[in-house]
């Protein structure tokens, strides 16, 4: 059983995923604290109706954004966090919380990294016309969306998609992706090498 720590900033479907299989015993986890970077992010609601303790974080906590991460980092080892979960969170991480949890913060993106980095990674993949595109789990580091890959999956796009289309897919795929490699991690199976690659143990 690993306990995470689970930041949002909008409807949370990812969060309401990990919750789900936690439940379902698909995945041995706790969701020990869940950090909106919003006040009103509807996965806020999701936690509450999980019975998950929640902090939401205003515009001002982030006007000093090291203040913000040193109280995150604060809350999340109050709460017992191990493992912590970017789950759709729209603030960057930086060195305080990074350094707090070496190499166990986690980030989930709606593309094949490095192709699409930044925040409309399915957009971009769309407008650039790939016939394939995906998702992937990664260790955040102190760079957007450049840190050791855990996972991928790969999503086709089809000749009759629309981005809303395309969208659908994405999101459905994550949300089977980012609980499928959590549990990898909850079973001890994930490491990162000397060369900063990651491997992953199998029976
Ligand atoms: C997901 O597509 C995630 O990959 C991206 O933001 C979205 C969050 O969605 N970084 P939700 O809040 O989990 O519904």
């Amino acid at each position: 059983m690993i306990r995470l720590g689970v930041l949002i900033s909008g409807s949370g479907t990812n969060l309401q995923a990990i919750i789900d299989a936690t439940e379902s015993g698909a995945l041995d986890a706790e969701v020990v604290l869940v950090v909106s970077s919003k006040p009103n992010a509807y996965g806020l609601v999701r936690a509450h109706e999980a019975g998950i303790p929640t902090m939401a974080l205003t515009r001002d906590a982030y006007v000093d954004p090291t203040t913000a991460d040193v109280l995150i980092a604060q809350e999340l080892k109050a709460a017992g966090a191990q493992y912590v979960v970017m789950a759709g969170y729209m603030r960057k991480v930086g060195h305080p919380l990074l350094e707090a949890f070496k190499d166990r913060v986690i980030n989930i993106h709606p593309a094949l990294l490095p192709s699409f980095a930044g925040a409309h990674g399915i957009g971009d993949a769309f407008d650039a016309g790939v016939k394939l595109t995906g998702v992937t789990v990664h260790f955040a580091n102190e760079e957007y969306d450049t840190g050791p890959i855990i996972a991928q999956s790969a999503v086709e796009v089809a000749e009759d998609d629309d981005l809303q289309s395309l969208e659908a897919r994405i999101h459905a795929t994550e949300h089977v992706l980012l609980p499928q490699t959590l549990q990898l991690i909850a079973e001890g199976r994930v490491s990162i090498d000397a060369s900063r690659k990651v491997c992953i143990t199998y029976e």
